[in-house]
């Protein structure tokens, strides 16, 4: 089937006692066990697993094409789940622009703990190929990158786990299933923050870890998921599903809202450079083109004058809001290296903009006035 129809019925189960179309809310944590002891229904207490999160889980394994789910409660609880399913000892390789967030987990609390991470430029595989050593368990993929937009080619990054005996895990949060389909190009685990474009109304906290085989790595992860806590309420489960089913038609909007954005940007004279994979000038455009359906919702932009010129222009907008996140409905607008604290490597005169689904024209318009 296609994603399309797959968003609107995957998860979705007509209530046997009442005949709704849309699923309860399960909010018991716990579930009746028979005489025997056994649990026939396959529910026993709401952390191990619940109806909420399985119909979300086996939404997003079919998205992705898939095995199985875990749903976890933040996309930074689910990356670290991951990270925690390897050994003290072992060594990741990750992009030197990977998430801010993910870089901290990484510096700050698995260092500490053992783990070893190497931070390269993912835009030349040969800084990967080098950077692989005997302990070498994962390469961690993010593309299109955060804040610069940079592509990343998943098939060959893959291919080089693969030949370290490595698992190839990608954050798919900016691009989506409905974008980007990396278990076609080779890679193993796939990360959301479903708090972005799954959810897709800023309204929600979530993230998923999704595996393409539901192999003894998939297991401890399953595992940490359980044993460990970090799980979404059944409301929140609810959210993302719902969110989940108009997602196809949100990111054809997005995209093509962000397109009309980035050509407009990327001719005004008050821009020094715009990033967005969608340009035929950006160096990941053939790339892009092969590895994604459309180029997304995201991009950034330099504004001429430095750090001044930039908080100036993002003080004058009136549509967008000022604010960081993405994936919603509304657009945003942010400067990235104030949020990304003393260790960024982000430009100061960069903003970046998620792109929301308001008209094209008055986004344009918008930024054509906060930039005057
Ligand atoms: C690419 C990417 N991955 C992971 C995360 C972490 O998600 P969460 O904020 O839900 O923990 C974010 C958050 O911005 C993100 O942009």
């Amino acid at each position: 089937m296609n994603i399309e129809t797959l968003a609107v019925h995957a998860g979705r189960e007509i209530d046997r006692t009442t005949g709704a179309v849309t699923a309860p809310i399960h909010l018991s944590t716990t579930y009746e066990r028979e005489a025997d002891g056994s649990y026939p229904r396959g529910y026993s207490y709401s952390r191990s697993a619940n109806p909420n999160r399985q119909a979300l889980e086996k939404t997003l394994a079919s998205l992705e094409e898939g095995s199985a789910a875990a749903a976890f409660s933040s996309g930074s609880a689910a990356t670290m789940s991951l990270f925690q399913a390897l050994e003290p000892g072992d060594h990741i390789i990750a992009p030197i622009d990977v998430y801010h967030g993910t870089a901290r987990l990484l510096r700050e609390l698995f260092a500490p703990w053992g783990l070893e991470t190497s931070f390269v430029d993912m835009t030349v595989p040969k800084e990967v190929e080098d950077a692989v050593r005997a302990k070498t368990k994962l390469i961690w993929v993010e593309t299109p990158s955060n804040p610069l937009l940079k592509i990343a080619d998943i098939a060959r990054l893959s291919g080089i786990a693969h030949a370290a005996k490595a698992l190839c895990a990608c954050d798919n949060t900016w691009a989506t299933p409905v974008l980007q389909r990396p278990f076609a190009s080779g890679a193993d685990l796939i990360l959301h923050a479903t708090t972005k474009y799954l959810g897709g109304h800023s309204d929600v906290l979530g993230g998923a870890l999704i595996a393409r085989a539901e192999d003894a790595f998939f297991q401890r992860i399953k595992k940490i998921q359980a044993g460990g806590g970090a799980v979404p309420s059944p409301f929140e489960c609810w959210l993302v599903l719902r969110g989940i089913s108009t997602l196809p038609y949100r990111m054809r909007a997005h995209s093509e809202n962000a397109l009309r954005v980035a050509t407009f940007l990327s001719q005004h004279p008050a821009v020094e450079a715009t990033h967005y994979p969608g340009l035929k000038e950006h160096p990941g455009y053939e790339t892009a083109s092969r590895q994604m359906t459309r180029p997304g919702g995201m991009l950034s932009f330099q504004v001429k004058g430095g750090r001044a010129k930039a908080f100036d222009a993002a003080a004058k907008v009136k549509v967008f809001i000022r604010a960081t996140s993405l994936g919603g409905p509304e657009s945003l607008i942010e400067h990235r290296a104030s949020v990304e604290g003393p260790e960024t490597r982000t430009p100061d005169n960069l903003l970046r903009l998620s792109i929301g689904l308001e008209h094209a024209d008055d986004l344009i318009g918008d930024l054509a006035q906060a930039l005057h």
